[in-house]
């Protein structure tokens, strides 16, 4: 009986003093992205000048075992307890103290310092609030990849792959020029990246024509976000192709040196080449660029049958 007259009296004691003391919030809730700085705030009282030898500042995250990221204990820094995660990351902005002002600052911001945070002051009684922190990485930088997995010229199977890192995980959509939904048949992989980022590679087979346009979206649910990118089926697959047209040229240019005045090479390859049962984009793409070196027009590698690349052949053969 006695026991629980002490235990009501120190609970309304106890409940006076966190009444004259109170820990505020003015934003309970940040968001920031990956690799910035972010300054969380909570506010107490002081009246006068402040009695540092009397506060005591904990930062907390709140998780299944909870995280210490900053104490000081009584006007000193204690860094014994620090969890690991924060080490050398955060700073508590000492001369806002002060003014009531408990700033922590997180530097470097990871996905996983997302959650809930407490801060705790202990000054002429104590109380806490708690914050939440978001941490987004926006799917900015998009690859994306576009290549025939068979070739019938004009008409191929294509490979479009987008591949971008981001937090928290994106969906992928696909659709054509014509909004039309392809994201069933595509295929998406998340990996986790560097900083716990997700690495997410969506790959897209469909049969398409030439200037046929896709868009890949990725879709930040949580933050309602979207990045996108457009690929368009090109006229040759793989631009490195281009980039080394030079080398094809240099090639192709030794390769008619050394047998271009024989007209019975020519005859062989074209047997050779009836041979081949499949025709390539990628064979085509090495006869553009000897087309071009010749009359200098766009070529169209799709309308080139194996007997115009002999006639283009011949022709060069011939100058
Ligand atoms: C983040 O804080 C650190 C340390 O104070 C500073 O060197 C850096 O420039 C800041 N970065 C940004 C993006 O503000
Ligand atoms: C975009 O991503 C590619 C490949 O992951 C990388 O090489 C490139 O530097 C990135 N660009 C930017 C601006 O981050
Ligand atoms: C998606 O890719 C995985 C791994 O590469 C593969 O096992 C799976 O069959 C693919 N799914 C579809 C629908 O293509
Ligand atoms: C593309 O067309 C070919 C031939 O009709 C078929 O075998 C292939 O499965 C098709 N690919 C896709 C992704 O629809
Ligand atoms: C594809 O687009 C290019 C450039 O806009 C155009 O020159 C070409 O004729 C188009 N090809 C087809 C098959 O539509
Ligand atoms: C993002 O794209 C998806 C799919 O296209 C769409 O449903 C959603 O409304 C878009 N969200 C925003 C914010 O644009």
């Amino acid at each position: 009986m006695e026991n629980a007259l002490l235990l009501c009296i120190f609970v309304s004691h106890w409940h006076f003093l966190n009444a004259l003391f109170t820990v505020e919030v003015p934003q309970p809730q940040y968001t920031v992205e990956y690799g910035s700085n972010v300054t969380m705030e909570c506010r107490f009282q002081v009246n006068g000048e402040l009695k540092l030898q009397d506060l005591s500042v904990i930062w907390e995250k709140k998780e299944e075992h909870t995280k210490e990221v900053y104490k000081l204990h009584k006007g000193k820094e204690n860094f014994n307890n620090q969890h690991s995660d924060y080490g050398g990351r955060v700073n508590l902005l000492k001369d806002k103290l002060q003014l009531g002002q408990s700033m922590l600052q997180i530097t470097s911001v990871k996905p996983t310092d997302a959650g809930t945070y407490l801060c705790l002051i202990g000054y002429e009684g104590a109380d806490y609030k708690t914050i939440t922190l978001q941490v987004k990485a926006p799917y900015r930088n998009i690859t994306k990849r576009t290549v025939t997995v068979q070739g019938t010229p004009g008409h191929n199977e294509w490979e479009l792959t987008c591949q971008s890192q981001g937090y928290p995980k994106a969906e992928v959509i696909w659709h054509n020029g014509e909004h039309q939904d392809f994201s069933a048949k595509a295929n998406t992989s998340y990996e986790t990246g560097t900083d716990q980022l997700y690495s997410v590679t969506s790959t897209l087979k469909t049969n398409t024509s030439i200037n046929e346009t896709f868009h890949c979206i990725f879709w930040n649910k949580e933050f309602k976000e979207n990045t996108s990118a457009i690929l368009i089926i090109p006229d040759c697959p793989v631009d490195s192709q281009r980039i080394n047209s030079r080398r094809y040229f240099a090639t192709a240019g030794a390769v008619l040196v050394l047998f271009g005045s024989s007209l019975l090479f020519m005859l062989w390859v074209k047997k050779a080449r009836k041979d081949q049962d499949r025709e390539t984009c990628t064979n085509n793409a090495a006869v553009k660029v000897i087309k071009l070196s010749t009359d200098e027009e766009e070529g169209d590698c799709r309308e080139s049958s194996p007997e115009n690349e002999e006639l283009e052949n011949v022709r060069i053969e011939g100058t």
